[in-house]
């Protein structure tokens, strides 16, 4: 939460500096805070996460959307703010020819700022209690940066095009790197082993 409160102020201050730039677009990377659907559209659909039933989505979507929310997401209200109006945050790794136009969002439930395998090597092979649930998702923070590279093409056509797009866009960066702590702790690491890993 401290984390997330100074990132809050961070970014109140980066804006006053830039003057309340209008931005085209919203790029969003991380994990469950800010994921739309991404989880449930890579989960096997014979091992579905938590977050495809009730209660989830309960109070504004009225089903569930692969949201780790009753509701909305801080994404979903930056997006729908009067002077972006972007309203809905399709998952990128959702259904296909969803419009990214406005808004692409990689942000995966259960991600690490780490790669997996990095995790893997120091002895942190977390699984869900869950055994159907399997192990965290490996899409970290690495692979959705690699995914929206390998989608510019699509995403904004030609090199200045795309540089383009970028410069105008609001890129969320996080919040990623809570869970690569959880899992450490969650298979029982002592606070020496994780301040060594992370
Ligand atoms: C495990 O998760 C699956 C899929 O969400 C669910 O069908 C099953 O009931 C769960 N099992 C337990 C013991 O919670
Ligand atoms: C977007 O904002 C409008 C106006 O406040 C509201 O009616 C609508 O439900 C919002 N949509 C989402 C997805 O937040
Ligand atoms: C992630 O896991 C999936 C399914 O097991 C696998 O197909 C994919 O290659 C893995 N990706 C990475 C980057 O490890």
């Amino acid at each position: 939460m401290i984390f997330f409160l100074s990132s809050l102020l961070h970014t109140t201050i980066v804006n006053s500096e830039t003057q309340c730039r209008r931005f085209k677009s919203i790029i969003s990377f991380g994990d469950s805070i800010a994921d739309t659907g991404n989880l449930l559209g890579l989960s096997d659909p014979n091992h579905l996460p938590h977050v495809a039933f009730s209660p989830y989505g309960e109070t504004f979507f009225h089903h569930p959307t692969g949201r780790f929310s009753n509701g909305r997401l801080i994404i979903d209200f930056i997006g729908n703010v009067s002077n972006h109006g972007f309203p809905i945050v399709p998952p990128f790794y959702g259904p296909p020819n969803a419009n990214f136009e406005k808004v692409v969002n990689f942000a995966v439930g259960e991600a690490t700022a780490l790669e997996r395998s990095f995790l893997e090597e120091r002895g942190i092979h977390f699984a869900y209690t869950n055994v159907s649930l399997g192990v965290y998702t490996n899409v970290s923070l690495g692979v959705q940066l690699k995914s929206f590279k390998d989608a510019l093409p699509k995403l904004c056509g030609s090199p200045s095009d795309c540089r383009d797009m970028i410069k105008n866009a609001l890129i969320l960066m996080g919040e990623i790197g809570g869970n690569d702590y959880n899992y450490v702790f969650f298979v029982g690491k002592t606070i020496e082993e994780v301040r060594d890993i992370n």
